[in-house]
């Protein structure tokens, strides 16, 4: 069986939007018999593709497989960088440990990696992130942007705005942002940003945005560690969530507000992840590796970091840090 054709047999039934296209004008655009086209068929929906076949009419694509496999993704996307490249993999430690490998061997700029299971996931301040078997999103974006080292924060907050906005899009949920790159549903966590930096003398290299996304979770899903302070978006929302849209619209925004990053700079995206962010204008309790300070979140500076004033008056700029409210 050429995977080619099928996948693109399936790219060809996904673009007609669940209108039916005939079994010889498949076959005709192929350039493979009918037969050959019915073989494809049988093949996808083995794979999960619910496709139904109507009588004089032809083949209806009416539901995708929920795997995160290049073949199943890519399709969707509308974009003309992000996700040109997916590096796959049913499990892996961590995605952010695959693309790192990537980044060295000179990948294109908008290189994904996305997994179903990831047995070593990680977060910030050297965390370990619950990745279970097809509920969420775990993919590392692999960025090369011509700025400078001191710039790299900024592309954690606009990947924040750039999720908040694929969840809204996808879920009509309304998240919140909480310093520096929590992205909160109804006060839970839902979904954790880390972002890594490859650099040299010349600079950036490359910048590994890692996202993970608790889609499809049940509580029972959680360690005992997070499960009171996480949450998943079927939680939220009460049904099934698609993790291929998730991705498509995460990768369509990002790539969006990159290009508005490089024409306009950060001023447009700081205003519009500040109308998201939670922390800010509260009273907040910044729990440092070395000490603790309570005070007001007054905002953040254009590199990202959170501005806290204590009751004395002082501003002091937060690099790093865990935000109790
Ligand atoms: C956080 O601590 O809030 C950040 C969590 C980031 C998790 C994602 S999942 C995909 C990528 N691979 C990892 O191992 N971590 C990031």
């Amino acid at each position: 069986m050429n995977i080619t054709v099928t996948n693109k047999l399936a790219q060809r039934l996904m673009e007609a939007s669940g209108e039916p296209v005939s079994g010889q004008q498949l076959a005709d655009e192929f350039g493979i018999s009918r037969t050959s086209v019915w073989k494809h068929i049988k093949d996808l929906q083995e794979k999960g593709y619910e496709i139904t076949s109507v009588k004089k009419k032809g083949y209806v694509l009416m539901g995708l497989p929920d795997s995160l496999e290049a073949s199943t993704i890519q399709p969707l996307l509308k974009t003309k960088r992000l996700g040109k490249t997916i590096e796959y993999r049913a499990s892996c430690e961590s995605t952010q440990i695959i693309a790192h490998q990537l980044a060295q061997t000179g990948v294109p700029d908008g290189t994904v990696a996305l997994a179903e299971e990831q047995t070593a996931g990680r977060g910030r301040m050297a965390r370990k992130w619950d990745s279970a078997y097809g509920k969420g999103v775990w993919m590392s974006i692999i960025l090369r942007p011509d700025v400078p080292i001191q710039r790299a924060p900024q592309f954690t907050l606009i990947a924040a705005v750039a999720v908040v906005r694929a969840i809204e899009e996808v879920t009509g949920l309304r998240p919140d942002i909480k310093w520096p790159n929590d992205i909160l549903v109804n006060g839970k966590k839902c979904t954790g940003i880390l972002t890594e930096l490859q650099s040299d003398a010349d600079g950036i290299q490359a910048l590994i945005i890692g996202i993970g996304l608790n889609a499809n979770q049940e509580p029972a899903d959680f360690s005992d560690e997070v499960r009171d302070i996480a949450t998943s978006l079927k939680m939220e929302s009460g049904g099934h969530v698609s993790r291929q849209e998730l991705v498509r619209s995460i990768l369509f925004y990002l790539e969006q507000y990159t290009e508005i990053y490089v024409k306009e700079g950060f001023g447009v995206l700081k205003l519009m992840w500040e109308s998201y962010s939670t922390t800010i204008g509260r009273k907040v309790r910044a729990r440092m590796a070395k000490e603790t300070l309570e005070g007001i979140a007054e905002g953040i500076t254009e590199d990202g970091v959170l501005q806290l004033r204590t009751a004395d008056g002082k501003l002091h700029g937060i690099y790093s840090a865990d935000i109790e409210m």
